[in-house]
């Protein structure tokens, strides 16, 4: 199935950038977003199968650990490369009572997780999808609807550029009713959002919608995790501890995603001209897990506090995961859940918007959000395997 563009009805292919239009949800309102049938009617005790390739990573493991404690999932295969018949235990020993054991041949699951390095999910997606199996990739390489954009931010020329056109960009916020339309389509392709792009594109989807961005610069901290479990010197404890650093200085990839999905949720071409070169500058800091990205707006108009609060009330009161809060955010408060919490803040001094978004990178910034969206195209009800709670302290 071609991702349908809201504002065009037209498939969306290699020029959705340029393109104008709000999401689906800002068109039709919260009310229509409320009765979106997201369960499908699927019996309430069936079971999908699943597997996950990349199983032994950061994002592969939280994907085993959420799928394991899933009502309506089975899961059949984790892969790993050069794993037979070993123990999870041996590499994530957090999951040992689950029993599961990594191997290197990827089973026949009715929907197939893939958490691997960028381009090496774009080799293997045609076959998994000729197999018949729903894709669910976290990596980066269906996220993208312009094919250039691979060469151009992650350095590869795609080899599956014919669907790339059927993929859909899974943040559920932005894009349920095409998650859900999935159900009946025979490729069935979610690429999920990185995990900047998630934190920052909640924080601003309201301000965007409404053609509020004159000029955009995104501030973000992210703990290690993000940078996944393979081994890197600057990624040393002696090197993180105490530390804050910039990094990804003019051209993080995550850039690409930010524009391609700012400029969707724009109500007209140009209606965000400070989303159109998104300035974004990413840190790390010592912490494990956590992303605080935030967005620093100069609005295109007078606007009010209250004006603001409405947009946001309006964006999210429906959303399951996320909470619009009104003091600033700290990621402790979604730590080890799938939720996002985002403030809103005018500053009439500075005619500044302060619009600031915290999430988990692995759960709402990686697994969790791949589970939601798994969830919309089998039909199963958005939360099923994600009602935690934030751990803390
Ligand atoms: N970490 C996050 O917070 C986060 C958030 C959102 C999205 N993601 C995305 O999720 C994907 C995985 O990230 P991660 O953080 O989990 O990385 P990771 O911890 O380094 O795990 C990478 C996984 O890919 C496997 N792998 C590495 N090179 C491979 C290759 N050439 N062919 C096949 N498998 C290979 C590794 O297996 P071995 O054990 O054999 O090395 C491991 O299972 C990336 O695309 C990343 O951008 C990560």
């Amino acid at each position: 199935m071609a991702t349908i563009h809201p504002g065009t009805g037209e498939p969306v292919g290699t020029t959705a950038r340029e393109r104008s239009g709000a999401p689906v949800s800002a068109r039709l309102g919260p009310s229509a977003v409320a009765s979106v049938d997201r369960s499908h009617g699927e019996p309430a005790g069936r079971s999908i199968t699943v597997a996950v390739i990349g199983a032994t990573g950061y994002a592969g493991g939280e994907a085993v650990r959420i799928l394991a404690r899933h009502p309506n999932v089975r899961i059949v295969g984790l892969v790993g490369r050069g794993r037979d018949h070993e123990s999870i235990a041996s590499v994530h020993p957090h999951l040992a009572t689950t029993g599961l054991e990594i191997d290197q041949e990827t089973p026949d699951g009715e929907a197939v997780f893939l958490a691997l390095p960028h381009g090496a999910a774009a080799g293997l997606v045609p076959d998994l999808v000729a197999r018949g199996s729903t894709i669910i990739d976290l990596g980066p390489d269906f996220r993208l609807r312009d094919p250039a954009d691979y060469p151009r931010w992650y350095h590869f020329d795609h080899g599956a550029t014919d669907l790339l056109a059927e993929a859909v960009y899974g943040l559920p916020e932005l894009h349920r009713v095409e998650l859900s339309g999935l159900a009946d389509a025979s490729t069935r392709i979610v690429g999920t959002p990185g995990c900047y792009p998630t934190a920052t594109l909640l924080a601003l989807a309201p301000l965007a919608r409404a053609g509020l961005i004159a000029d955009l610069v995104v501030d973000a901290k992210s703990g290690v995790s993000g940078a996944g479990r393979e081994a890197k010197a600057e990624m040393l404890f002696s090197e993180v501890n105490e530390n804050v650093k910039a990094y990804g200085v003019n051209g993080h990839r995550h850039v690409a995603e930010m524009e391609q999905e700012l400029a969707w949720l724009s109500p007209a071409p140009g209606a965000n001209p400070g989303a159109a070169a998104v300035d974004f500058v990413p840190h790390l800091i010592p912490m494990t897990r956590g992303i605080l990205s935030a967005c620093h707006v100069r609005p295109t108009r007078a606007v009010g506090q209250a004006e603001l609060d409405a947009l946001y009330a309006d964006a999210y009161k429906e959303e399951p995961f996320v909470r619009v809060v009104a003091s600033a955010p700290s990621t402790k408060h979604v730590l080890g859940s799938n939720r996002a919490n985002v403030f809103v803040r005018h500053d009439a001094r500075t005619n500044r918007i302060l619009a600031i978004g915290v999430i988990d990178n692995l759960v709402k910034g990686a697994a969790g959000q791949a589970v939601q969206a798994f969830n919309l195209v089998h039909g199963l009800p958005e939360t099923a395997g994600l009602d935690t709670l934030p751990l803390a302290p």
